[in-house]
């Protein structure tokens, strides 16, 4: 008889979760935190999570449901009737997509829980899922974890941030179950391409490939441009499924609010594997999450003002010193190209050397982020005035 295995350590990772990179926001923190530990005043534009609050009157809606004893109980993962309607009705007037509050939308604790758990509810080992590249990285490591592939699609700067879905392989295209798109996109700060998301349609269609379109920054956006729903393409809801997520354009992201909505079989699916993994969306979150949607749109318009005002800021200063980028018309991030000579990692660790600014190398976000950075507008505006100030005088000449 052979020999029995050595058992692992005690806390070593499973095989699964050793097949993936620690997440890159992790690191990030911690090398901030050294320098910070150093005495360095260290002022980062790594990471996305709003400084300002939460709206008022979400916040009034929660201090209101968290009193109430009917919604502190374990919550159904159907969802509360008020938050399925109020993501009806916002689908329709924000962006005039009927939703069918009985069976197309559901919550979900936050994007990246959805987004994740969808992995395990439709691919097995030997399944593929197509993920942008670079990309939110939950869309190559929840694959990963669910023993299956993510083959990359690069996104095409000369194609306005989309992938060329032409060049994908015959053979993925076959193995393909789960396709992750995200527009207004992060980290390139694209809005979707003319044209786009009809190719998405037909394609899914023909090759039976279940669309997620990962809509966390449709509210963020500038210049007058608004930003549409992929559910609003002719036949998308046969082939797809919508994540609204309500972290970035109500700043709630400690909140974990979200809802996946379209096809609704699809959307059942993800129900049946949540049923099973957790219990569902706090209800008072719920109930300020529908607040949040019928709430007054004024606010959600400062806030945009708010981060256009600084997106300009941020652009002039580089191109002050010589860098060449784009002012994005949504999201909340600047990406743009590293200097001559440097590559992503290289000019992220010249400017944490130099100036004790925070950047994201463009490469954390995937292979085809390499020569690009990428810096977040969520830094109040006198502290984003002196990191600006910082690259100006260490990076200038
Ligand atoms: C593209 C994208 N999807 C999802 C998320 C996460 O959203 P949530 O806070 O709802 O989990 C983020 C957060 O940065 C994101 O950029």
């Amino acid at each position: 008889m052979a020999a029995p295995a050595k058992k692992r350590a005690l806390a070593s990772p499973s095989q699964r979760l050793e097949a993936i990179p620690p997440y890159m926001f992790a690191e990030l923190e911690r090398r901030i935190e050294e320098k910070r530990d150093a005495g360095i005043d260290v002022l980062s534009l790594g990471i996305g999570d709003p400084d300002t609050p939460t709206f008022r009157y979400v916040v009034e809606a929660m201090r209101e449901a968290v009193g109430d004893p009917g919604a502190q109980k374990y919550p159904s993962n159907r969802g509360r009737v008020e938050f399925r309607e109020a993501f009806a009705d916002f689908y329709l007037l924000r962006f005039g997509v009927e939703i069918d509050a009985v069976n197309e939308v559901i919550p979900a604790i936050g994007a990246k829980e959805c987004i994740y758990n969808l992995c395990f509810a439709f691919l097995d080992p030997g399944d593929v899922a197509l993920a942008s590249d670079p990309g939110y990285p939950v869309y190559t490591s929840g694959p990963v974890l669910a023993g299956a592939e993510a083959f990359l699609l690069p996104l095409r700067p000369d194609l306005g941030f989309a992938p060329d879905l032409e060049a994908i392989p015959e053979e993925k295209l076959e193995a393909a179950r789960l396709l992750f798109i995200n527009y207004p996109n992060n980290p390139t700060g694209a809005i979707v391409p003319e044209g786009f998301f009809e190719q998405v349609v037909e394609l899914a269609g023909r090759h039976d490939i279940l669309v997620v379109h990962d809509n966390a920054y449709s509210e963020t956006t500038y210049d007058g441009y608004v930003a549409p729903s992929f559910l609003a393409t002719p036949g998308a809801k046969e082939v797809g499924v919508e994540v609204f997520s309500l972290s970035k354009g109500y700043n709630m992201t400690g909140w974990r609010c979200a809802a996946i909505l379209g096809n609704a079989e699809a959307i059942n699916t993800y129900w049946r594997l949540k049923t099973n993994v957790d219990s569902g969306l706090f209800e008072a979150v719920q109930l300020a999450g529908a607040a949040a949607l019928r709430g007054p749109r004024k606010e959600v318009e400062e806030m945009c003002r708010i981060y256009e005002r600084r997106r300009d800021l941020v652009v002039e200063a580089l191109r002050d010193i010589g860098v060449e980028v784009e002012a994005p018309k949504g999201t909340i991030y600047i990406w743009a190209p590293v200097p001559e000579g440097h590559s992503s990692s290289s000019f992220a660790e010249l400017v944490l050397e130099e100036a004790a600014v925070v950047v994201s190398p463009g490469s954390m976000y995937g292979p085809s982020g390499e020569g690009f950075f990428r810096i977040s507008l969520t830094t109040p505006d006198e502290l984003l005035r002196e990191a600006v100030q910082r690259l100006r005088s260490h990076l200038t000449g």
